[in-house]
């Protein structure tokens, strides 16, 4: 049922505030991590000193997107790799790898038999799905669920938010086994998550309009870039994943730095490049080179579309459009910077008239190799 909206997709992401409370919710007490599905597995988080996350599409991008926090925290080595490329290969893997997957369905082949393949390796394996009692989770050693609800349409968008918001628990949860991470610090980290669906739902209810007008102007669109830099480069590959899947436009995301060395061969007059700013005040070093891509394929004439926090002035010389999210931790820019390029891939598929939950060639859950 979609509940008034036109189309799933529409519904699910009005449900992303939603997905990340309710992933939340029942999960920390006092600013300490209290995972009930992770009870009894100290042991295991204690020795381990390597995380490979495995998982497809767009499950990727948030295990790519986490791999910086988990990282920062638990200071334990993170790998993301596409589960069908670490199935089909020779990894290094034993009792001390931790095999986390990401999957919403937790149905689909490729990332099932990188699990299997994992725990014969005789490695642990953790699993984050959306689905109560699917096939992934029933294989893995320990489930941490997302709550996001059932997710229709089949490009993902609220099953995304939520798996972020799982694996940051994780993360927080295994620095609190292993004691890499000050209470102080688990404690903000929390409060930051907890305020994170407010600012989910301010963006909604600011950008919505603005950014559905501006995707229907580019409905002729044959192409579009997405740049983004640290936990912004993860959100540039999920932004044109979702405008290729579900729009059928071109599209292909970068990570910044890399400008220079290939992509900026692209940029002519009126290509529309989307570019993923951090904020200044959480490292002015790292804005400072973002803002200074957008100088440089601006000058070559890019249609320059920014997602920058409110308030950042810097920006505005060279954008053409300006997307304003809240003011967030680094770590949790994405988890917001995320939701403009969702509906901006609905709001462009649906100026072209497509069906946005159901895109052609795409399966929603895929049980095949
Ligand atoms: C694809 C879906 O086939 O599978 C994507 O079209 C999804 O939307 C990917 O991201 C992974 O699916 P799951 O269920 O494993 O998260």
């Amino acid at each position: 049922d979609k509940g008034g909206w036109s189309s799933f997709m529409a519904k699910e992401v009005s449900e992303e505030p939603e997905a990340v409370a309710n992933t939340l919710r029942g999960r920390s007490h006092d600013g300490v991590v209290t995972i009930p599905e992770l009870e009894g597995l100290d042991d295991l988080f204690a020795g381990i000193n390597r995380v490979i996350i495995v998982a497809c599409g767009t499950a990727s991008y948030a295990g790519m997107t986490a791999k910086y926090a988990f990282e920062q925290w638990t200071r334990i080595p993170v790998e993301v790799e596409l589960a069908h490329e670490f199935r089909y290969r020779d990894p290094v893997i034993g009792p001390s790898t931790l095999v986390v997957s990401i999957s919403q369905s937790g149905e689909t082949m490729d990332t099932l038999m990188a699990v299997k393949f994992a725990r014969e390796g005789g490695a642990k394996t953790v699993s984050i799905c959306n689905t109560q009692g699917a096939t992934i989770p029933r294989e893995s050693d320990a489930i941490v669920y997302t709550h996001a609800g059932p997710e229709v349409a089949v490009a993902s968008t609220k099953a995304f938010v939520a798996q972020i918001t799982a694996l940051y628990l994780l993360a927080l949860h295994v620095s609190q086994v292993r004691g890499s991470q000050s209470k102080l610090a688990i404690a903000d980290a929390l409060r930051e998550l907890e305020a994170i669906p407010a600012k989910i739902s301010q963006i909604l209810e600011r950008e919505q309009a603005h950014i559905e007008q501006f995707a229907g102007w580019m409905a002729d669109t044959r192409s579009v870039l997405f740049l983004g830099r640290h936990v912004g480069y993860p959100i540039a590959l999920e932004g044109a994943l979702k405008l290729k899947e579900i729009s059928y436009i071109h599209a292909e995301g970068f990570a910044a730095g890399e400008l220079k060395h290939g992509p900026i061969a692209l940029i002519e007059p009126g290509q529309p490049v989307f570019v993923i700013v951090p904020s200044p005040r959480e490292s002015a070093e790292m804005h400072k080179k973002v803002v200074s891509s957008i100088q440089e394929i601006r000058a070559r004439g890019a249609r320059v579309i920014v997602v920058a926090e409110e308030g950042d002035a810097a920006v505005l010389p060279y954008a053409d459009e300006v997307l304003r999210i809240p003011l967030a931790g680094r770590l949790y820019e994405p988890l917001l910077a995320v939701v403009p390029l969702h509906i901006f891939a609905m709001g462009l598929a649906t100026a072209k008239g497509l069906d946005v939950d159901q895109p052609r060639n795409l399966a929603k859950s895929v049980t095949v190799e």
